[in-house]
């Protein structure tokens, strides 16, 4: 097991890495407190007799899987069933799940008695080597993704790569638009992804990237908790992909992937990103789309994913949609376009 601390002025939290992390760590945390877990459907019916050994004691909220349930009507059944069961201040909140598990069982535990103590178990690629890091937690809200949350750093977060022997091929395309994502931000991981192209689908190359991709962010996060910085970087290809992802239906990570391929182009086109490396970012990220290919998605109705965009998080009062976009190997920057320009390109890019 392998140890990264993440801290920050509201908690010095520990990511545990490796086989081994459950067995080591789980019977601790779930000692001498009542227990609350928040899985999904899917999650809970392939690991029923790891709940079973694990947390038999413990109150178990298992959402329907699927992004759609990431809303307040979802937090507000975890938080009336947490109420219910008489969880306390000293309560502990386990999020056992993929990203949307991670993100509303994060928010449900910064909300209930104004905070209880959370530990993340993510059981996706896309949570391992992201979501269940760095404390950003939320639900959607009126069409426009993680519009209400909290800055809530987890406990520990433990990151076991045997979950990932059940997940699907479109599942780890999905992980792969994260580590794609800190590919154009980190040379090494750069570097890395490139001379093993072909590897793009083998779960042990891609768990050798999981610290990687921790580490980068936990630095990151460290220094720019509330994003007011560097912290946009983890952002790239994201204010697209978001809005791809509303508009069409895809998950998140392919949203992520289109989405930056989509920013990639423009940032080359704006002379932002160096043509020689935006280009053989395209390719990894084509490599990546290719892991579980399907048709591609109709963007013949682009412009509405534009005005998607216009509700991001990211942009100012100024009108114009911002994005962070890679620049060079391990170098990323800001490209903010007035709204009619952001649309004429998402409509020529996204061909
Ligand atoms: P997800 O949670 O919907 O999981 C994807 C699918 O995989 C679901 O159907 C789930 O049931 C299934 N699944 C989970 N674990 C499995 C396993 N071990 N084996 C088989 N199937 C399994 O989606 P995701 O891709 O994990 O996360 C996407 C979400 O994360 C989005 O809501 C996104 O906004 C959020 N996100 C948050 C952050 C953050 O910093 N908080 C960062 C990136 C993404
Ligand atoms: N996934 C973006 C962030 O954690 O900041």
């Amino acid at each position: 097991m392998k140890t990264i601390t993440l801290k920050t002025p509201s908690m010095e939290g520990r990511i545990h890495i490796g086989a081994d992390v459950i067995e080591m760590r789980l019977p601790t945390l779930r000692a001498g407190q009542k227990n609350f877990v928040v899985t999904d459907s899917n999650v809970y019916a392939l690991y029923s007799a790891w709940f079973e050994k694990y947390f038999s004691n413990a109150e178990i909220f298992v959402l329907p899987a699927g992004e759609e349930y990431k809303n307040f009507t979802s937090l507000q059944s975890i938080l009336i069933k947490m109420t219910g069961a008489g969880m306390h201040r000293t309560s502990r909140v386990f999020a056992v799940g993929g990203g949307v598990v991670g993100d509303i069982a994060g928010l449900a535990a910064s909300l209930f008695m104004r905070g209880v103590s959370c530990v993340q178990i993510p059981t996706t690629l896309l949570a391992q080597v992201d979501s269940s890091v760095g404390g950003k937690t939320a639900v959607d809200l009126c069409g426009v993704k993680n519009v209400v949350g909290a800055f809530y750093q987890p406990c520990e977060v433990l990151v076991s790569p045997d979950f990932l022997k059940t997940l699907p091929a479109r599942e780890i395309k999905c992980g792969l638009g994260e580590i794609v994502k800190y590919a154009a931000l980190n040379a090494e991981i750069f570097d890395k992804l490139e001379s093993n192209i072909d590897k793009l689908a083998d779960l042990d190359f891609l768990a050798s990237l999981t610290e990687l991709c921790i580490r980068h962010k936990a630095q990151v996060v460290e220094g720019d908790e509330k994003e007011n910085g560097e912290r946009k970087s983890l952002n790239v290809g994201h204010t697209t992909g978001h809005a791809i992802e509303l508009e069409s239906g895809l998950s998140h990570g392919e949203g992520v992937l289109y989405g930056m391929r989509i920013e990639t182009k423009i940032a080359i086109a704006q002379g932002v990103c160096n043509r020689k490396y935006g280009e053989s970012l395209l390719a990894l990220i084509d490599k990546a789309l290719a892991v579980a290919p399907q048709s591609m998605p109709d963007f013949s109705q682009i412009g509405q994913a534009a005005e998607k965009a216009r509700a991001d998080k990211k942009n100012a009062d100024d009108g114009k949609i911002r994005m962070a976009v890679a620049q060079d190997k391990g170098a990323w920057t800001s490209l903010a376009l007035p709204f009619e320009e952001y649309k004429n390109c998402l409509i020529e890019y996204a061909k």
